[in-house]
Order: structure tokens, then C-alpha cells, then sequence
């Protein structure tokens, strides 16, 4: 008992942090599936569905959290790869980075999936090689996503998508960033999931 009183002590702004994210999970009520972070079932049908089977394909996700996504992408993306791009800062439970990552590659194994524990920034400065489709859902802020859509877009990646579209939350910036850099005429939209029309 007193180890187990001595252990919550050492790891109290841990153990703070996950208290007061399961509080607001359980305040959220009916808005408990947004906080999960998560895409709905219909979402993730439709990133699927814009992920056409090409030889060899490339398919990258930026921001893949606990891999659901990423493991529904593998499925479906037969001969090529699938790459998770994550930098394990943000996770709906509070979980500290290393756990968060341990957990999602546990989620990912006996996939191709390969994880590549990087922030957005650093990793699109030294990627090379061919991507043929990119899902962007990692940081939401406008400066964030408006860079992102700018180096997909002068990278010329084929099929450019992502998550939260019409997030009436104020601090996304989604919509504003992609609809400038792409003109809105030429987005198309699932629940919350974008893509640029091919
Ligand atoms: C909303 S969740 C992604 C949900 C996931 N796409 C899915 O379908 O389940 C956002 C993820 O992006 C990651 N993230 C946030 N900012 C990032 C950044 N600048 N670079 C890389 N990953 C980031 C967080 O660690 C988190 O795992």
C-alpha cells in the first residue's frame, strides 16, 4: 500500500494529467468521440476509398495517434507502404510520449505500417523519394496546416487529404489553410475528411 501511495506520488503530474483528461472525457458527454481525437468510421471508409491500389504506392499519414487509421490504410494498400508520422505529443489520455508510442506500435504490429517518430516540420525537411498520397491530421493550426498543404503542393503529391474540415473548433485552422492554398472549389469533403479533387 504504501509503495502504491509512493508510486502515485513520484508520478503525480502524470497522474494529474490522465484525472483530469478522463474528467473531460466523461463531461463531454455526446462530444466524447471528438475528444478521442479519432476519425468516424465513415471517415475512415472514405480515406480508404481516395487511397486507389497503385504498384508500389507510398501512403504517408501525419499525425496517426494510435494507428487505427494507419492499419485500415495498410489493409487496403496491398503491394506499396504505409508511413505514420508522429511526434507523440498529444494523445486524448494524457499518456507521456514513450508509452504513447509504445502503445501505437503495438496497435501497428504484424502491419507494414512503419512509424516514424518525427514532428511534421523536421520530417517533410528531409524526406525524399516519390509519395503518392498524404493524409494530414496532426498539428490543426492554420500556420501548421497552411505550410503543410503549401509543401504538398509544390511537391506535387497526387492525392493531398486530411482530417477536420469544418472543425467549428476556434483554434482549428483547417478550412481557412486549405481552402486558401488549394481554392475551396477544388475540395471535397467526407464528415471532416478533406482531399484536393483529383
Ligand atoms: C488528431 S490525432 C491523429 C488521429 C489519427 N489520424 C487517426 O486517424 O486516428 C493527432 C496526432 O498528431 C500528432 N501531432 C501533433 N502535432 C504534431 C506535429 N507537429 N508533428 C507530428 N505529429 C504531431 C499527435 O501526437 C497526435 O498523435
Amino acid at each position: 500500500m504504501i509503495r502504491r501511495v509512493w508510486s502515485l506520488l513520484c508520478h503525480w503530474r502524470d497522474v494529474k494529467t490522465a484525472c483530469s483528461t478522463l474528467g473531460y472525457l466523461y463531461d463531454a458527454k455526446s462530444e466524447a468521440l471528438d475528444a478521442l481525437g479519432g476519425l468516424t468510421d465513415e471517415e475512415i471508409e472514405a480515406v480508404c476509398d481516395w487511397a486507389t491500389e497503385n504498384a508500389g504506392m507510398t501512403v504517408v499519414e501525419v499525425g496517426t495517434l494510435f494507428g487505427l487509421t494507419a492499419r485500415e490504410l495498410d489493409r487496403k494498400i496491398v503491394g506499396g507502404r504505409v508511413l505514420a508520422v508522429d511526434n507523440f505529443s498529444w494523445n486524448p489520455f494524457g499518456l507521456p510520449p514513450n508509452v504513447h508510442e509504445a502503445f501505437t506500435r503495438r496497435i501497428l504490429s504484424g502491419t507494414k505500417v512503419e512509424i516514424v517518430n518525427c514532428s511534421s516540420e523536421d520530417w517533410r525537411t528531409r524526406v525524399t523519394g516519390r509519395i503518392d498520397m498524404i493524409f494530414f491530421d496532426a498539428s490543426h493550426r492554420y500556420e501548421d496546416v497552411k505550410a503543410e498543404c503549401e509543401w504538398a503542393k509544390e511537391r506535387g503529391i497526387a492525392n493531398v487529404c486530411g482530417h477536420d474540415y469544418g472543425n467549428p473548433n476556434p483554434r482549428f485552422g483547417v478550412t481557412r489553410a486549405v481552402d486558401e492554398v488549394f481554392g475551396k472549389e477544388n475540395v471535397e469533403v467526407v464528415g471532416m475528411c478533406w482531399r484536393v479533387k483529383p
